[in-house]
């Protein structure tokens, strides 16, 4: 576990271009934080730094909306409206999962189907300025360390 603070919308464009370098396909991201933290903002910078050309928009109605990096493809999901492991794995999504980049909003309430996944907490901490706390969990203990990020 390990923290990162930025002051302002820059700072987290810059960090989620960083993570977007080390992510690939078959890889899960599951961002939790308030409404309005910024988990769609940072979904649409990764996308940005791998050059997809689509909208990125806030998938909550539909639940997943599907893009096209270069080399895989990218999940965008927002679990708002999942309630349950039950729930999540009625919607028959596994076969996407390792072709792709899955990026979860409100995806902690499920996050143990994925035994390998990178947790992002996001929390305000002034008008532009947000707390991003990095939970790897599973292969991604060795994957990543803050030094990586910034
Ligand atoms: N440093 C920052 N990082 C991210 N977003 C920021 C930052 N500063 C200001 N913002 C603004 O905060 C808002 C974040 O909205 P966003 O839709 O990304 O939140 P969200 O966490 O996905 O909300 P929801 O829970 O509704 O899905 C945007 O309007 C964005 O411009
Ligand atoms: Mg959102």
């Amino acid at each position: 576990m390990f923290e990162i603070g930025i002051t302002d919308l820059q700072g987290t464009e810059r960090l989620a271009g960083k993570l977007a370098d080390l992510l690939r396909a078959g890889d899960c991201v599951i961002f939790s934080g308030p409404l309005g933290a910024g988990k769609t903002r940072f979904v649409q910078a990764i996308c940005q730094a791998w050059g997809v050309t689509q909208d990125v928009t806030s998938p909550t109605f539909p639940i997943l909306n599907m893009y096209r990096a270069d080399n895989f493809s990218v999940l965008h999901i927002d679990a708002y409206r999942i309630e349950s492991i039950k729930e999540f794995r009625d919607l028959g999504l596994e076969e996407y999962f390792d072709e792709g980049v899955a990026l979860i909003e409100w995806g902690e309430k499920f996050a143990q189907e994925f035994p390998d996944r990178l947790e992002i907490a996001i929390d305000f901490s002034g008008d532009e300025g947000r707390r991003f706390r990095f939970h790897p969990v599973g292969v991604w203990t060795t994957r990543i360390a803050a030094g990586v990020l910034i």
